[in-house]
């Protein structure tokens, strides 16, 4: 497995070429990713596979449905952001942050390798709309494009972002207001849980989680999600295939009896409480 050591700035695993210094790590990763890719496909259904009503009607207006959330903005913030050749600091508090990981990144490089892909950008935007959802939080705003697909789904979202670079968030600032023209967003700079310990009793809609991929960690932030949401709320996990740990705690979250209903997406974990409906999981085709 990749040494989380070696992970810069987006904790995500897209930056791939960041972690690998050398090709046995790197032949380690992508085997191990195309192995629970092969799983995936194996086990993954379409709508003939599901007969829970709420997950048939998600399948069927938001999974076969997500260009509906495309955002044009969005992505040409994407392309401007990858032609930026300005280094930035970047201050990691991810994975691998036990000693300092201060480094040089380039925006583009950090637009590349940690900001979510259209594909799933969009689907979030398409839950926002398609289930009318108010209030959001985001664990990883990064450069903000993740925030935008967010902010943008609706007229009347509201959206809390958490970033723990200064750095990245000046960037991102600089994104969501002057570029996107976002005034529904609030970017709070600082280390997950010392912001999140101030949320007192806030309650969201969407919870999308997407930095600091360790399990001890992403267990932590599933038990804050499951304390801040309602019946009715979205839990999301990026990146739960990633490594072996976030496996583990993908595992973890879709066994725990605090939901009802799990969904593996390949790339995304999404979970809701649902205390109406019997406990089960599903792997779907996206
Ligand atoms: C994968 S990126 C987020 C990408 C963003 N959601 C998007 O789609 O554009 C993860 C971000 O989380 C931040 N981060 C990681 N661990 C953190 C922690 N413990 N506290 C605060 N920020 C953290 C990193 O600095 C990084 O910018």
């Amino acid at each position: 497995m990749p040494d989380k050591s070696q992970k810069c700035g987006s904790s995500s695993p897209d930056s791939y070429q960041d972690k690998f210094q050398n090709s046995t790590l790197k032949t380690n990763f992508v085997s191990f990713m195309l192995k629970s890719y092969l799983k995936y496909i194996q086990k993954r259904v379409n709508a003939h596979g599901i007969h829970s009503p709420f997950v048939f009607e998600f399948y069927n207006e938001v999974i076969k449905k997500w260009k509906l959330g495309r955002n044009s903005k969005v992505e040409d913030l994407r392309k401007i952001l990858l032609k930026n050749n300005k280094k930035i600091t970047i201050h990691d508090l991810g994975a691998g942050s036990r000693r300092s990981n201060d480094a040089e990144r380039a925006i583009f490089e950090l637009a590349k390798n940690a900001a979510v892909p259209e594909k799933y950008g969009s689907l979030m935007a398409r839950i926002i709309e398609f289930y009318n959802i108010k209030t959001v939080l985001e664990l990883g705003t990064s450069l903000g494009v993740g925030t935008g697909y967010l902010a943008m789904a609706s007229a009347e979202v509201k959206v809390d972002t958490i970033e723990g670079c200064p750095e990245t968030a000046k960037v991102a600032l600089g994104n969501l207001t002057a570029q996107l023209g976002l005034e529904n967003v609030n970017l709070e700079v600082g280390e997950f849980s010392e912001v999140l310990g101030k949320k007192g009793n806030k309650v969201y809609d969407l919870i999308y989680i997407d930095g600091n991929h360790q399990l001890k960690p992403t267990l932590e932030y599933f038990n804050f999600a499951i304390n801040h949401t309602h019946d009715d709320s979205f839990i999301i996990f990026d990146d739960i295939h990633w490594s072996e740990e976030m496996e583990e705690a993908w595992k973890q979250i879709q066994s725990s009896e605090k939901i009802n209903v799990s969904m593996d997406l390949f790339r995304f974990g999404i979970v809701c409480k649902r205390g109406v409906q019997r406990k089960e999981h599903f792997i779907i085709k996206f």
